[in-house]
């Protein structure tokens, strides 16, 4: 198993992605995991919030660059694309908790999520230019929304990275906090979200994201569109097996 899965009688489902070895690189094999049970936990009554963690020094370092390699077509039978839709439909609140890395969908499933809390220091990152491809998981349409234009540019189109203080200040992330605490503490926001109503709770984030989710909907197939293109091009296949040279 590389996503651990447990749940508490309050009805918190939490997802703790384990790959240490690859520092929580996600594999094709996690995005099914992770995708079922969020299926499971929409459909399940009992289960009210979802918690999206790392280990407590690294969230993820992003797709398998290895999967990146062998794609194939990224039709929705496909793994990461079944999650990419299933991340954006999903009515209940995702809590995050984020620490160490949060490159490529390490950042961009972050602005899937409802509240979201981090470790000082994290490296947050969408490199997707660098190697050779470009925004995924709606983010061409949520960062701007978040950020405005030029910042999205600068982190979507040169890739640079930022850290919690810079997350903060822009809004994706909810609170600063510290590393040692920080899986209890948003344990603890997940359970406050847990006790409330939670048809209110659903029906307050359908309200709040309905629109934009469909609208992301849209623009999650658009971007697979050109991120397909791309990943089968030479500059893309050449950064991607420069990454594993150096190794
Ligand atoms: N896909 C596959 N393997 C990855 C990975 C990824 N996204 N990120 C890290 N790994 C692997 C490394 O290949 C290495 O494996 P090895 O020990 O078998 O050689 C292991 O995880 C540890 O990574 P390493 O690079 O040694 O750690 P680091 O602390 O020096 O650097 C990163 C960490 C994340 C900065 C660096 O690994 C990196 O740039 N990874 C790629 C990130 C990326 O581009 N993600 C996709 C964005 S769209």
């Amino acid at each position: 198993m590389t996503v651990n899965i447990s749940q508490n009688p309050e009805g918190v489902l939490t997802l703790t992605l384990h790959r240490p070895d690859k520092k929580n690189a996600l594999s094709l094999a996690m995005y099914s995991q992770l995708t079922e049970a969020l299926q499971q936990a929409g459909r399940d009554p009992a289960v009210k919030v979802v918690v999206l963690q790392g280990s407590a020094s690294c969230f993820s370092s992003g797709n398998d660059l290895q999967d990146f390699l062998t794609a194939g077509e990224l039709n929705a039978h496909h793994p990461t694309v079944a999650f990419l839709y299933q991340l954006n439909a999903f009515t209940k609140p995702i809590v995050a908790a984020v620490a160490g890395l949060a490159i490529g969908i390490g950042t961009t499933a972050l602005l899937h999520c409802d509240l979201v809390y981090a470790a000082p220091g994290c490296r947050f990152q969408m490199p997707f230019s660098q190697l050779g491809l470009c925004p995924e998981a709606a983010s061409s349409l949520l960062l701007p929304q978040l950020v405005g234009y030029q910042r999205a540019a600068q982190y979507l189109l040169l890739g640079e990275a930022f850290d919690t203080d810079q997350a903060v200040a822009m809004g994706l992330v909810n609170q600063q906090v510290a590393s040692t605490v920080l899986m209890a503490f948003a344990a603890d926001k997940a359970l406050a979200l847990a006790k409330l109503p939670a048809a209110a709770v659903q029906q307050s984030k359908a309200l709040i994201r309905g629109k934009i989710k469909r609208e992301a909907d849209k623009v999650i197939a658009t971007e697979l569109e050109v991120f397909g293109e791309l990943l089968k091009s030479d500059a893309c296949q050449q950064q991607l097996q420069g990454f594993f040279a150096k190794k």
